[in-house]
């Protein structure tokens, strides 16, 4: 059931993808429609009878995943006046199409769409002889926004921390340097809740430089990156601490010299070094 085109579609970007739907499958065939749509926009799920039959007094449930409440409709009464039970993570955001009914249209919009959104939805006419099943997957993509990067001070050198939150579908993050070099890095941290990803990614420094974290979501084609500028400690302070080092061991051997010729008198007696030296 699915378009063959949609290998290349899926590489367009986020704005084409929002307008991918296929034709609905029925009980008997369980091919879903995919809905791509980007987070924050608006989505149609589309769910209409092929026979274009009134379904004005009839009765239609949206669930989502098997069991959430997205809408109800039955001859009239539906989840934005009568019913109870929409599941929260719908109240005030889905509405149908009241003057598409007619035509056996029970598509619904989902407003505000977000990551959490996505799943496997079902609409069904439970009382029509036969009883009728749509299957719709959406999908919510979630854009990157820039990353926020951070440059810590550790014991072996500097730390440099690039943190991405709220994303969909897992991005691919990493830093690299004004060469494009990519840093080697710590396993990043990944955590997912309801979809949407995030993810930390540390490298360790050790030269100074002008750092880039990169982040690539192949999927939906984006990429996004941010730059920081970082000077290991270990590099500066070193040299400070070797150059006093170094002039206390000269100052030292200075000492040592006048000492061995007998001039460490002088430090006590003014100008009696002098005399010896005359
Ligand atoms: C969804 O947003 C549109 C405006 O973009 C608004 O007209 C409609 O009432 C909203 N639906 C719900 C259920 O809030
Ligand atoms: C059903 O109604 C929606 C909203 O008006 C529309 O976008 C969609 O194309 C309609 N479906 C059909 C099969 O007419
Ligand atoms: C949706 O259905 C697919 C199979 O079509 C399954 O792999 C996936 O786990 C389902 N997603 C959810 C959230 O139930
Ligand atoms: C980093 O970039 C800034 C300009 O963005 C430049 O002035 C600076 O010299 C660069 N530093 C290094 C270490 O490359």
């Amino acid at each position: 059931m699915f378009h063959p085109q949609r290998k290349t579609m899926d590489l367009l970007p986020l704005v084409c993808l929002c307008l991918l739907t296929w034709s609905a499958g029925t009980a008997a065939d369980h091919s879903p429609v995919v809905v791509k749509v980007e987070q924050g926009s608006y989505v149609i799920l589309p769910c209409s009878l092929s026979t274009q039959q009134s379904i004005t007094f009839e009765h239609f449930e949206w669930k989502k995943d098997g069991q959430k409440d997205v809408f109800f409709y039955d001859g009239g009464k539906h989840s934005n006046n009568d019913h109870k039970g929409q599941d929260e993570q719908f109240k005030c955001r889905v509405s149908h199409f009241e003057d598409q009914l007619k035509n056996g249209n029970a598509s619904i919009k989902i407003n505000n769409t977000k990551i959490s959104d996505s799943g496997n939805y079902t609409c069904d006419f439970p009382d029509l002889q036969p009883r009728q099943t749509f299957y719709i997957k959406l999908v919510v993509f979630g854009a990157a926004a820039k990353p926020s990067v951070r440059v810590v001070k550790t014991d072996d050198g500097v730390q440099l921390q690039c943190e991405v939150e709220g994303v969909s579908p897992q991005p691919k993050v990493e830093w690299k340097d004004s060469a494009g070099n990519i840093l080697p890095a710590k396993e990043p941290q990944v955590t997912e809740r309801g979809g949407s990803y995030n993810v930390i990614l540390q490298a360790t420094v050790t030269k100074a430089d002008n750092f880039t974290c990169v982040v690539t979501q192949n999927d939906i084609n984006h990429q996004i990156s941010a730059e920081t500028v970082a000077a290991p400690l270990n590099e500066s302070t070193g040299w400070i601490v070797g150059a006093v080092f170094i002039t206390l061991i000269v100052v030292g051997v200075i000492l040592a010299v006048l000492v061995w010729k007998g001039c460490i008198k002088l430090n006590f007696k003014k100008g009696s070094c002098q005399q010896s030296t005359l």
